[in-house]
């Protein structure tokens, strides 16, 4: 995770940013620390990057690798502005022992490669071009689902969808996992890829799906969630999982919640 040093809205790249809307930077900070510590509190370990003065996205560290089976798919961002943040994590993870493989084509990472089960759900339309979802298939050798992504709301597959966690052998899954999705994100064909896939998904309203609420992180029981995506929340603990909720409405501002802002080491 990358804390919000020099975090603002300094450009806008997707509907969500406005440069005339100021971020409240202490806020954001205690946001930021807020997350870091229910993570904590969940038993999971935090590791941190140094934040890069005029790389404002650099918070969102989900968008600059996929990280799995301790191999690291590097990213090639889509907008010139974040371009620079490749090298920074590239270097983090060097010297964190990794290897990093850069992707060739445009590709955001976690932002639109989301693994689920033993798949890899692949977005692409706005960002992640589809000829890295080959890449990343090649490199990983786990199938990987391409969808496209309709709606410049959501404009990165992990805007939209969130994977439900879990050993896909657990009990009720399948190979696939299971997920929680807001369907009309997404074009009609791909819709009916996730419907034939993922039968027992969860399904969100546009309302939580806007408050960010399939920007979530679940480590297969917590659900690590905005506390605005109500409607989710009771689907999430009717299911037996334990939503905890998590505000970064700060982040919100830049398009980003909380998964955006975890870059998950598998
Ligand atoms: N401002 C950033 C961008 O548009 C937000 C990225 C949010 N990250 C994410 N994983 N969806 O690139």
């Amino acid at each position: 995770m990358c804390e919000p040093r020099y975090f603002e809205v300094a450009y806008a790249i997707n509907p969500w940013m406005d440069t005339g809307t100021p971020v409240d930077l202490p806020l954001a900070r205690d946001q930021w620390l807020t997350l870091v510590e229910a993570y904590r509190g969940h038993g999971h370990t935090v590791e941190t990057i140094a934040p890069v003065a005029g790389l404002p996205d650099m918070v969102f560290a989900a968008n600059a690798a996929l990280v799995m089976d301790g191999k690291v798919f590097g990213s090639s961002f889509h907008a010139p502005e974040r371009q620079p943040e490749a090298a920074a994590y590239a270097q983090w993870f060097k010297e964190a022992g990794y290897d990093v493989h850069p992707s060739r084509s445009v590709c955001e990472g976690e932002g639109d490669l989301v693994p689920a089960g033993r798949y890899v759900l692949a977005g692409t339309g706005f960002r992640t071009h589809s000829s890295a979802h080959r890449e990343a298939q090649e490199f990983f050798g786990r199938p990987v689902i391409g969808l496209d992504l309709v709606d410049p709301r959501f404009y990165h597959l992990d805007t939209a969808l969130f994977d439900l966690g879990g050993a896909p052998d657990g009990g009720g899954g399948t190979d696939a996992g299971n997920i929680a999705y807001y369907p009309a994100a997404f074009s009609a064909g791909s819709r009916e890829v996730l419907r034939h896939l993922y039968p027992d998904a969860v399904i969100a309203t546009e309302e939580d799906a806007l408050a960010f609420g399939l920007n979530s992180l679940s480590d297969g029981r917590h659900v690590f969630v905005a506390p605005q995506a109500r409607g989710l929340i009771d689907d999430l603990a009717h299911r037996g999982y334990v939503p905890v909720p998590v505000d970064l409405s700060e982040f919100h501002k830049a398009g980003g919640g909380i998964k955006c802002c975890t870059q998950e080491i598998r």
